[in-house]
């Protein structure tokens, strides 16, 4: 009787915040998968082992991931070193090889051969040999008492060692990384290769159809996928580009399954997760949803509205604006589903309830007394950083984040820099390359809509920021004008030398004395060197000291949770490593009275196409196959499935992350996560947070059927695993608490 009432009120709290301890929560480290996953995998229906995902001695499913462009994720699929990833990963590089008189972005490339297929410059992408807990060595030396900034140097110092220490080749890398906030570190022995090459797209309206009113939507149509390829030097090692080089061969790809996906079915995806804050306390995630997130919708509200009016009118502009739109877009929305789920979740009284059940238990145990001020504190640290942490958000939103005038600025900067730190000759050498780029440099940009974003941003940070945060410059800037802010942008504009190439070549003919002159008196410099200076002594230099007590508090705090709470199993939160989460295919409830399946099928594109539209046309092609049924072997049961959710716990960086199946074969491609669940980052709730994956028979079908590329269909290997029973049908909603 005793032992029952001991255990009770652990009973009480499993069944209250269970939804925390299982499901589809969770971004787990790969070689940590035998020790804390795989039972809990095999159990949902997994047939491998954890070795077969990550394995140092043999070819396992990690050698195929790789991190794509340093942003997202991609996976080999062939012994030829073809990868698959999102269409949106490989954007830029398909908008770099886009004109208006060829336009790959909308009439789709593919390749014929390796000789047809497109350099990326710029692109790389990295392997992951081995990871290696080094805690202990980066550790060494630092006392608790230690604050952030005293750590940073012995971090410093401890990396060192430990680089000279860690076994690797010479074409590989390593790096370390600090989890649960700076209370554990792991090394990865990388490799990562140069040579990059495009090899297939399917137009934007399959890549990315739907655009941005369907970005972050539940049901969705969008084929967003591309092809590229890795290539390495004669002996299969990381090499610069060069034509000689050879398709790279991998040790694992992954086989493609052909049997599809139903409700139930196992899946987990493995890529490189960027950032999440699952630990905050309620405090922390208000200053997000509340505070920050309203700021930075309000001031991309405008900037999208500008660049829209012009991209509607014009098609080169729309090949201009198009990356840099998408990604302001992307962000934007995703906020306003973040602050809108936290609310219908109820998420600040869920986390507030974390907080509360934290400090009871601290409160009961003397040998806990050291954790009793944490919440309290990092409340009282939070709530003295909201002003300045909203000035932050004003000005770079305004002036930095989504306009590519700072972009001008930030390279004359370097080349000034270039000049006091490498000499003159490194600065002249720069400065002619500048003047050569120049043109290219200007080639995505459109002063008129720099001008009027300018103009509309500085009236709303102009309204919003409080006057002891207001900017001296520029309040004497706005005065000259009486706060006419279209005059005030036209005046920054038109007297400056970095908004047009002419002017740049120009400017960059003077000898380094008079250049440094007109650099420095130039409108433009002048704006930024002040917002820079103000944004580091009039507002950083207080934000500073709250920040790092904020790092302090978390890391002790994110100590304290691991051992005030044991019976919970904590996740590292995302820090761009590579990991591996697991879930179900399952559709969700977002609404009283509405129920999403979990499988969308090509008649959806037929029914949301608009003739003509920029976001929901149909390629005539793609109009034929679905009239005449033409689906080849890739269809189920006369349908063609296109796109499916499931429960796995996904960020930005999960992109062009393979789903895969019990076996270890690919079903899908990871791309995006629903409206309602993307305050997953934060608060994941596994009652509606799911991820969205292309189906991988669509993918094949738009390979085969739609662009005739069934020699690259030949390379990949395709196969028929059994279906899995339907013995994991129930689906594991479980409501948030
Ligand atoms: N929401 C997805 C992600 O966060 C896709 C973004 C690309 N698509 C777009 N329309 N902006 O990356
Ligand atoms: N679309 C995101 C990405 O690009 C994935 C996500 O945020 O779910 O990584």
């Amino acid at each position: 009787m005793k032992r029952l009432i001991l255990v009770f009120p652990f009973i009480i709290f499993f069944i209250l915040f269970s939804n925390l301890l299982f499901g589809g929560e969770g971004m787990w480290l790969p070689h940590l998968l035998k020790s804390l996953n795989e039972k809990d995998m095999q159990a949902m229906g997994m047939k491998m082992k954890a070795e077969d995902i990550y394995s140092v001695n043999k070819g396992s499913l990690k050698d195929a991931i790789v991190h794509f462009g340093g942003g997202c994720t991609g996976e080999i699929i062939s012994d030829k070193g073809l990868i698959l990833t999102n269409h949106h990963c490989g954007y830029g590089y398909i908008q770099s090889h886009s004109t208006v008189e060829k336009n790959l972005m909308k009439e789709g490339f593919w390749s014929k051969g390796n000789d047809t297929e497109l350099p990326c410059m710029g692109l790389s992408v990295t392997f992951i040999v081995r990871i290696e807990d080094v805690t202990s060595d980066m550790l060494q030396g630092i006392t608790d008492d230690m604050k952030d900034n005293q750590r940073r140097l012995l971090y410093d110092q401890n990396q060192n060692e430990l680089l000279k220490k860690i076994s690797k080749e010479s074409y590989q890398d390593v790096m370390i990384r600090g989890f649960y906030h700076g209370n554990q570190f792991y090394a990865f022995v990388t490799e990562t290769y140069k040579d990059v090459r495009l090899v297939g797209t399917p137009p934007e309206s399959i890549g990315k159809f739907g655009a941005d009113t369907d970005n972050w939507i539940w049901p969705r149509h969008t084929g967003d996928f591309s092809l590229f390829r890795v290539y390495a030097s004669e002996n299969n090692l990381p090499a610069e580009y060069s034509k000689s080089n050879k398709p790279f061969k991998p040790r694992h790809f992954l086989p493609i399954s052909m049997s599809g996906v139903a409700q139930g079915d196992f899946t987990m995806v493995f890529g490189f997760p960027g950032r999440t804050n699952e630990y905050l306390t309620e405090e922390g995630v208000r200053q997000i949803t509340e505070v920050q997130n309203p700021v930075r919708i309000e001031i991309r509200d405008k900037v999208l509205k500008i660049m829209d009016k012009y991209m509607r009118a014009s098609e080169k502009i729309k090949i201009q604006y198009s990356s840099s739109y998408a990604g302001i877009a992307n962000s934007w929305k995703k906020w306003i589903g973040e602050s809108q789920g936290v609310k219908f979740t109820n998420g600040l009284e869920r986390k507030e309830k974390w907080d509360m059940e934290f400090q009871k238990r601290v409160d009961q145990n003397l040998a806990w007394e050291k954790y009793r001020k944490l919440i309290p504190e990092l409340k009282k640290n939070y709530i003295q950083l909201e002003p300045l942490a909203l000035a932050k958000d004003y000005y770079a939103e305004a002036y930095q984040r989504n306009t590519q005038l700072y972009n001008c600025y930030i390279r004359m900067k370097r080349l000034a820099d270039a000049y006091e730190g490498r000499g003159e000759a490194v600065y002249l050498q720069r400065r002619t390359e500048m003047s050569e780029q120049a043109a290219q440099m200007f080639g995505n940009m459109d002063m008129r809509i720099e001008k009027e974003i300018i103009a509309a941003t500085t009236e709303i940070v102009r309204k919003g920021i409080s006057t002891e945060l207001w900017m001296p410059y520029l309040k004497d800037r706005l005065n000259e004008v009486n706060s006419d802010y279209i005059a005030f942008a036209e005046k920054l504009f038109s007297s400056s030398q970095f908004t047009s190439p002419e002017a740049i070549v120009k400017l960059n003919l003077l000898p380094y004395a008079d250049w440094k002159l007109a650099v420095q008196s130039d409108p433009v410099w002048k704006f930024y060197e002040e917002l820079n200076y103000f944004i580091n002594y009039g507002i950083q230099a207080q934000a500073t000291v709250l920040e790092e007590n904020i790092s302090d508090l978390r890391r002790i705090h994110m100590a304290a949770l691991l051992e005030v709470f044991p019976e919970r199993r904590f996740y590292p939160d995302a820090n761009s490593t590579l990991r591996v989460s697991y879930g179900k295919v399952e559709g969700f409830k977002p609404r009283d009275g509405i129920q999403y399946q979990a499988q969308t099928y090509l008649d959806g594109v037929m029914e949301k196409y608009v003739p003509g539209d920029y976001e929901f046309d149909v390629h005539p092609k793609l109009i034929k196959l679905y009239s005449e049924k033409d689906y080849g072997r890739y269809a189920e049961n006369g349908k063609m499935p296109l796109a499916f959710i499931g429960s796995n716990h996904t960020t930005g960086g999960n992109s062009g992350s393979p789903a895969i199946d019990a076996h270890g074969n690919l079903i899908g491609l990871n791309f995006d996560r629903v409206w309602e669940g993307t305050m997953s980052d934060v608060n994941y709730d596994v009652s509606i947070c799911r991820n969205i994956m292309v189906d991988a028979r669509y993918i094949l079908f738009i390979v085969d059927k739609f662009a005739g590329a069934g020699h690259i269909i030949n390379e990949m290997k395709l196969v028929y695993p059994k279906k899995t029973s339907k013995k994991n049908k129930t689906p594991m909603l479980i409501k948030a608490s």
